[in-house]
């Protein structure tokens, strides 16, 4: 970090009326920042600028009006490498180009690198030294792979079950969320590679993400989603990605509060804004906050940084100093990274096989054993004849879709992994008991190979409109795959499947006979690419199943392995499991009680199944070394140690969100977070409703015992300090967590006990040690409406600690004053 640029200073500039006035004229702010003049709050165009180092600032002063703007919006990568976005560098003055790359999951370009475990799995570690290793492995893929900015990680609060993209990000709750973000970010940068936190702020949910409006209040805003972007810049990071969505009003983007005021003068944030892909609405952005408008380039022209822009700085509506600010943000960063300094020419090698290790020990420590009724794993030499079942079974699910998607170096099959770990006396045999792929779609006038693929050069697109005849009334599976590209299918008007990058599947109930359908397709950039539009139909999901059955009914173990396909841009429309996997799974249980589950799945799921099985290990989206991972932890080679980073509802109705569209999705594109600071396990307390799976929860195949709990007040917070015991009979880890209770001063909203630290502890079968967590002083602050700041609880408060959320064997009582 160059000295300069933590010197530099943090100022507020109000910019010309005539800013504004002029967007309007061009019909550009849309009254988004430019509300009525009498209406204006006090903050509007004003933009917190920095005091750039001398390098940087003469960078600037030699750059043309053009140069300026080839930093603030996207272009083509001539080199089309496969990454989301480029910025093409002043060669004469010696500054090179960026290139900027998905995120989160690993690095996602045209070339293969180390597919991680979903976040959501790395934060079900509750291990931050685990959240940096990971975030090196991405720094260093991303700098081989000739990237030097990573579109992560992602860290908005899970607030919605049915959130598309809630594998991509960590937990409901806003400390575990800080932990794993600071630390994957200090990882990431570590090897050179400049981190992007993402989606600044409320991007809570993937229905109507371009055009939700959340309705938000303070308290909850700075108490639950805030923290963890603010220890994302605590953590130094060097850009930030602002929502689609908007909030109270105003978009992501444009969004002088957010931008501004919360992000860059109170936190005093030195970094760059770019926007989230075509999330910028006004050249007036620019002075809301937004330094980079980012969007698909190639695909179509952007009106806003890269067209009205130049226009709005020449007559001066948007002062220069605007736009030198936002070149000095992204220029100071490529200095402070060694960019302006060669760093591109210097670039590691790869190291496919360390990256691989470090997917499988989050792996191997995020799994979270959910059921283990009667010591049924780990699994022993007579479980000798197993049946696995299950697509995931076979085709392994290494990640989720959307942006995040990534081409794994490799990735063995769950079945192939169980198999050698089972060794030459087990008898293993395979039922897929599902289909997602099926065959073709059986298009009367059809665009497409008879295995159903269709190939295109890069940059096309098509679209094919036919018809399909259904032979029976029932759910059909529609499947897209494809990869570099973007593909979907339409059903009678109403689009079924879409993704990009990736695979997706879903189902829709089809009557009898002829129904319309619209393909699309179209691959955005770098190579040609081959999708594929197959179908399954309701008869084949039985056969599959009967099939699955038989195989049970004559083995001692059967293991079914269920999956889900979240991706952005959408969100489930319930919590089951999609494609008849409880069909599948209660009748493989009716068949045979010794059923074990395995999941999958990107998020919480409801179980109706859950009495028939013995156990059930929930893995969220592996990775690509998930299949070695999940044969460790059948066997028990390793113990599973993750717990949950949110809470697992019994039904889509008995969660904090349910029951009213305005609090979710949303209507008329306005949604009230009515739950306030209660979301989450928050809710769950406060109300009193029985979680299927409640936070903090997780099994392991030793058990633990607590004790002598100790309170005291240090350094303005607490160290809550006890003793653990691994009371059983192997070695094991146990995520320890201290939650405390609210303040009897505080007329503001409180949580009945929240998060305030925890350790994940090993221990040797039979050993005890005493623990000691520190709690910060900040975790007993609330914020407080009136004054617009955080504020001390002060006054006897709980203390509990335990293995999760609803098991707190330990209580006391302590006081808190305001130092
Ligand atoms: C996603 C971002 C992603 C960007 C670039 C957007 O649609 O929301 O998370 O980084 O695309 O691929």
């Amino acid at each position: 970090m160059s000295k300069q640029w933590r010197r530099g200073r943090v100022s507020r500039t109000r910019a010309s009326k005539a800013a504004c006035a002029g967007a309007l004229a061009l019909g550009l702010a849309g009254g988004l920042l430019c509300p009525p003049a009498e209406a204006a709050p006090a903050t509007a165009a004003e933009r917190a600028t920095i005091t750039p180092s001398p390098r940087v600032a003469k960078l600037i002063s030699e750059m043309t009006l053009d140069e300026k703007l080839s930093f603030v919006s996207a272009q083509v990568d001539p080199k089309g490498l496969g990454e989301a976005g480029y910025i093409p560098g002043v060669p004469r003055l010696g500054i090179p180009e960026l290139r900027l790359t998905d995120g989160p999951a690993g690095v996602r370009v045209n070339h293969h690198a180390t597919a991680l475990p979903a976040p959501v799995t790395l934060a079900s570690t509750w291990d931050p030294r685990l959240a940096r290793d990971y975030g090196q492995v991405i720094g260093r893929d991303g700098r081989a792979l000739d990237q030097d900015v990573q579109l992560a990680p992602m860290t908005n609060i899970i607030r919605v079950p049915q959130g598309g993209r809630n594998f991509e990000t960590f937990s409901e709750d806003p400390l575990v969320s800080s932990h794993m973000v600071a630390n994957e970010i200090t990882g990431i940068q570590s090897q050179g590679l400049i981190a992007t936190v993402k989606h600044y702020a409320e991007n809570n949910q993937e229905d109507d993400r371009m055009g939700v409006d959340v309705n938000v209040d303070a308290q909850t805003m700075h108490e639950i989603e805030l923290p963890a972007f603010q220890a994302a810049v605590q953590a130094g990071v060097g850009a930030l990605m602002c929502s689609y969505n908007s909030v109270n009003g105003k978009h992501g983007c444009g969004n002088d509060d957010l931008l501004n005021g919360i992000l860059k003068t109170q936190w005093a944030f030195r970094g760059w804004v770019m926007s989230d892909w075509g999330a910028t609405h006004a050249t007036t952005d620019l002075v809301a906050g937004l330094d980079q408008d980012m969007f698909t380039a190639g695909l179509q022209p952007d009106p806003y940084f890269q067209g009205a822009l130049k226009q709005a700085i020449t007559d001066g509506s948007i002062p220069v100093a605007a736009l030198d600010d936002a070149v000095a943000r992204i220029l100071g960063q490529m200095e402070r990274f060694g960019l302006l300094d060669g760093a591109a020419e210097h670039r590691p090698a790869r190291d496919p096989k360390g990256g691989a290790k470090v997917a499988q020990r989050v792996a191997e420590s995020g799994a979270v054993l959910l059921k283990n009724a009667g010591g049924a794993l780990p699994l022993t030499a007579s479980d000798n004849r197993i049946a696995i079942i299950g697509p995931s079974a076979k085709t392994p699910k290494v990640g989720g879709g959307g942006s995040s998607s990534v081409t794994p170096d490799a990735a063995t099959s769950p079945l192939d992994a169980i198999t050698r770990r089972a060794g030459a006396r087990a008898s293993i045999t395979y039922a897929a008991g599902g289909d997602t792929t099926g065959v073709a779609l059986p298009l009367a006038d059809s665009p497409l190979g008879s295995d159903g693929t269709l190939t295109l050069p890069a940059g096309a697109y098509k679209t094919a409109r036919s018809t399909i005849t259904v032979p029976a009334t029932g759910d059909y599976i529609f499947t897209v795959n494809a990869p570099g590209s973007y593909g979907s299918v339409t059903v009678d008007g109403a689009k079924v499947a879409d993704t990009a990058y990736g695979t997706v599947s879903a189902s829709a109930h089809l009557t009898a006979g002829t129904h319309t359908i619209d393909l699309f397709a179209t691959v955005l950039q770098g190579a040609p690419a081959t999708l594929r539009f197959t179908w399954v139909t309701p008869d084949m999901v039985t056969a599959a199943r009967n099939q699955a059955v038989a195989v049970a009914k004559k083995v001692r173990t059967p293991i079914v392995f269920a999956y889900d396909d979240l991706t952005e841009g959408t969100d489930r429309t319930g919590l089951s499991l999609p494609f008849s996997q409880d069909e599948l799974i209660s009748a493989v249980a009716d068949a045979n009680p010794n059923t074990i589950v395995v999941l999958n799945t990107g998020s919480s799921i409801t179980m109706p199944w859950l009495s028939k099985v013995k156990a059930v290990l929930d893995t969220y989206y592996p990775g690509e070394n998930g299949a070695e991972a999940t044969a460790r932890l059948l066997y028990g080679d390793v113990n599973p140690s993750g717990k949950l980073t949110q809470t697992f509802p019994t039904s889509a109705s008995a969660t904090p969100v349910a029951g009213d569209p305005k609090a979710y999705p949303g209507v008329d594109h306005q949604e009230t977070y009515k739950e306030g600071i209660f979301v989450g396990y928050r809710w769950y307390d406060k109300t009193g409703t029985t979680p299927l799976f409640p936070f903090g929860y997780g099994l392991s195949y030793t058990s633990f015992a607590y004790g002598d709990l100790r309170v005291r007040a240090s350094h303005g917070g607490l160290t809550v300090s006890f003793t653990l015991k691994n009371t059983g009979h192997r070695d094991g880890q146990e995520v320890a967590q201290v939650y405390v209770g609210a303040g009897p001063n505080v007329t503001e909203p409180q949580a009945v006990r929240k998060l305030a630290g925890y350790e994940k502890v090993f221990l040797h079968a039979g050993q005890t040690r005493t623990v000691s967590v520190r709690v910060d002083a900040q975790q007993l602050r609330y914020w407080d409406t009136r004054t617009g700041s955080w504020r001390m609880a002060t006054g006897t408060r709980g203390v509990w600690v335990g293995g999760s959320s609803r098991d707190l064997p330990l209580h006391a009582a302590t006081a808190v004053s305001a130092r």
